[in-house]
């Protein structure tokens, strides 16, 4: 047992579908969940500030108390995880993109991923394609500005619509039957993805598989328990505006006003 809490970053509030599915797992964790804001969206960004900044968080993170870290932003895990593990003595689960179960849930063989840019030019990405996807054909779509635009303007605006209307027909057109969505962002926007998608076409979050990988790392580590299923909010952007951004894109799950303080690492 540990009374510290679990510590989880973001570029945004991407994580924030992630979060849902930790505190579902383990409703007896206390959580401390960090919008880097300020850098949004980190998908367009050179990978080595990428790997600097995470590595900044992730340290401040330690720094806090914090027991565990989940680097809830497959962006950030591309560029940056193994750099944030040779930081940290902490345990950390680091999210990246499904292919490894689409590819065990693909029939035709014909998979879509869709993440950022960065991710996807990753070595780390190549290199989960070919070692678990290799056999298969595997559309990597990027989806420039879909993360900031659901933030901005909301998961169900013109915008995100647009952008959308851009994305996926070339997955439909290719014969996909399961897609991942490899940014903690598109969860947002399933519905909307899913909807200009086959019907038979599966959608792959991972953030149930991160929520009982993280129980399991906790379990080993003793640190599991202590809380009091408490959260808090912090971003290195302006709070009144990511209170806002949290509220309209939570308000249907969560029924409570979180306040989101100023944090820097
Ligand atoms: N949510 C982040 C991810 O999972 C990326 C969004 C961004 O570009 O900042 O990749």
């Amino acid at each position: 047992m540990n009374r510290h809490p679990i510590a989880v970053f973001d570029s945004g509030l991407g994580g924030l579908t992630v979060l849902r599915a930790l505190r579902g797992q383990l409703p007896q964790e206390d959580f401390f969940y960090y919008a880097d804001t300020r850098y949004l969206p980190y998908g367009d960004r050179p990978e080595a500030f990428i790997r600097e900044r995470g590595v900044r968080i992730a340290e401040g993170l330690a720094a806090r108390g914090a027991k565990a870290l989940v680097i809830a932003c497959n962006t950030a895990t591309a560029a940056a995880a193994e750099a944030i593990r040779a930081a940290v003595s902490l345990p950390v689960v680091a999210l990246e993109p499904g292919v490894k179960p689409a590819a065990a849930l693909s029939r035709r063989g014909v998979v879509g991923v869709l993440a950022t840019t960065r991710t996807l030019h990753s070595a780390r990405f190549q290199r989960l394609v070919a070692s678990h996807a290799g056999h298969l054909q595997v559309l990597a779509q990027a989806c420039p500005g879909l993360a900031d635009a659901i933030e901005v303007h909301g998961a169900h605006s013109p915008a995100v619509d647009e952008l959308l209307d851009r994305f996926i027909p070339p997955l439909t057109q290719a014969g996909v039957d399961v897609v991942v969505l490899g940014c903690t962002h598109y969860p947002w926007v399933a519905e909307g993805i899913a909807r200009r998608l086959p019907d038979t076409c599966q959608l792959l979050d991972t953030g149930e598989a991160v929520a009982r990988q993280l129980a399991r790392l906790l379990q080993a580590g003793s640190l599991l328990g202590g809380g009091q299923g408490r959260l808090v909010m912090a971003t290195s952007g302006q709070p009144a505006w990511v209170d806002a951004t949290v509220n309209r894109l939570w308000q249907h799950d969560f029924g409570q006003r979180l306040p989101v303080q100023y944090w820097e690492p």
